[in-house]
């Protein structure tokens, strides 16, 4: 499985941006200096969560206002009560590359 690679300043803070790694649509979000992936598809319906509003790391659906935390994936607010799958965000000064969460990750400690 491939990771998707893009630069950091590519990313605008607070917007939402989809991507796609190997087949799965991911909503990749800014915030502070921090990046986020969740899967981009809402565990209600089949709502795309990059075109919801973020406020703070909550995104909201459009469709139906359920709310996740982008941090964990949590499904905060219903009606959507399944989590969000992560994606791994490793960052190697501007390069991020995003990772399938199966993919194993050697971490930088
Ligand atoms: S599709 Fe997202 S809350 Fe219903």
């Amino acid at each position: 499985m491939a990771p998707f690679e893009i630069d950091f300043n590519t990313l605008v803070e607070g917007k939402p941006m989809k991507i796609m790694v190997d087949s799965t649509p991911v909503c990749l979000v800014k915030i502070k200096d921090e990046v986020f992936a969740v899967e981009d598809t809402c565990s209600h319906a089949d709502a795309s969560l990059s075109e919801g509003e973020l406020n703070g790391y909550r995104i909201e659906c459009w469709l139906h206002g359920a709310e996740f935390d982008v941090r964990t994936g949590e499904a905060v607010v219903p009606p959507a009560v399944a989590p969000l799958k992560r994606f791994v965000v490793e960052r190697n000064s501007d390069q991020l590359l995003i990772n399938h969460p199966n993919t194993q990750v050697k971490e930088n400690k």
